[in-house]
């Protein structure tokens, strides 16, 4: 597939996603949501996909958020749609069946810092900035920011984040618990790499069922969220790969899963 806003790179069952426009500082226009929302459909289908990684080209951002120059045409209509296409596109990264790893070179502002909330975990850069600026803008975030922050950090300090569009760096935001883990630049895509080769040698299905259970158990009540745990620990024994990990163990040996 041709990509006029994305690179696409696969490596051993390892997709890496860079969104490429380095002279806006990779902002979301209508296009690139689009192009990455098909993506996001064709990896939903995709077997050999044990892993991908996000990421903004550049040395300077992630993603500086939705295009301004695009939100400042808008309409009340209009920006409706813009912020549900990005929110549905962005809904699909908790759907896909692997994992999604962000991995922050730079500014995550507004969109771009929705888009790595989005994403199962971040790992970002000692240069990357975090924030959610758009009340500068006179608006709010419309990518699911006001939302999955809040879930992640806590509503209040979520609050004061947007109130005051502060950016912060990526120790702090560690700290808070946004970011997984601060990597020197230079070495920020060889761990992500590491991790996403470790995650690979895993077997997928239980992957997969360890990552719907915890997407799904965070939006309900604990007894749910348990209940589906266990129906998802039962679905684990359909796959070779329970008796594969358990035999290995019981064998001393490393285990060898499937592919898909
Ligand atoms: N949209 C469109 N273009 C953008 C952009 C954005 N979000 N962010 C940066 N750019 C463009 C700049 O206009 C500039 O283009 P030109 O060279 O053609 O002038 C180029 O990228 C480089 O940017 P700067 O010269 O501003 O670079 P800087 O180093 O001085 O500043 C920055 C970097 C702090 C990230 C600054 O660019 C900035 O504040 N960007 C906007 C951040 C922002 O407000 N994001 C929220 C957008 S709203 C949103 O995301 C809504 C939502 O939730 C859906």
């Amino acid at each position: 597939m041709e990509w006029k806003n994305l690179i696409y790179e696969k490596d051993a069952g390892i997709v890496r996603i860079t969104l490429n426009r380095p002279k806006a500082l990779n902002a979301l226009n209508a296009d690139l949501i689009a192009e990455l929302d098909g993506l996001l459909d064709a990896l939903e289908k995709d077997r050999e996909v044990r892993v991908v990684l996000l990421t903004g080209a550049g040395d300077k951002a992630f993603v500086a958020g939705a295009d301004i120059s695009e939100l400042a045409h808008m309409d009340s209509f209009s920006a409706r749609i813009f912020a549900e296409a990005g929110q549905s596109m962005m809904a699909k990264i908790a759907r896909l069946p692997m994992p999604v790893i962000a991995v922050v070179n730079g500014f995550a502002l507004g969109g771009g810092c929705e888009l790595a909330l989005a994403c199962d975990f971040i790992y970002a850069s000692e240069k990357a900035v975090f924030g959610l600026p758009e009340e500068t803008l006179g608006l709010i975030p419309g990518f699911g920011g006001t939302q999955r922050l809040a879930r992640k950090i806590g509503a209040a300090m979520a609050m004061e984040l947007i109130f005051t569009a502060k950016r912060i760096k990526a120790e702090e935001a560690m700290v808070l618990g946004l970011v997984n883990r601060v990597v020197p630049a230079d070495h920020l895509m060889e761990e992500a790499q590491k991790t996403a080769l470790s995650i690979a040698s895993m077997g997928p299905a239980a992957i997969s069922l360890a990552k719907v259970v915890v997407h799904k158990g965070i939006e309900v009540d604990l007894v749910s969220g348990c209940y589906m745990e266990r129906e998802a620990f039962g679905l684990c024994f359909a796959s070779p790969d329970a008796g594969e990990g358990t035999g290995a163990f019981l064998e001393k040996r490393k285990a060898v899963f499937s592919k898909s």
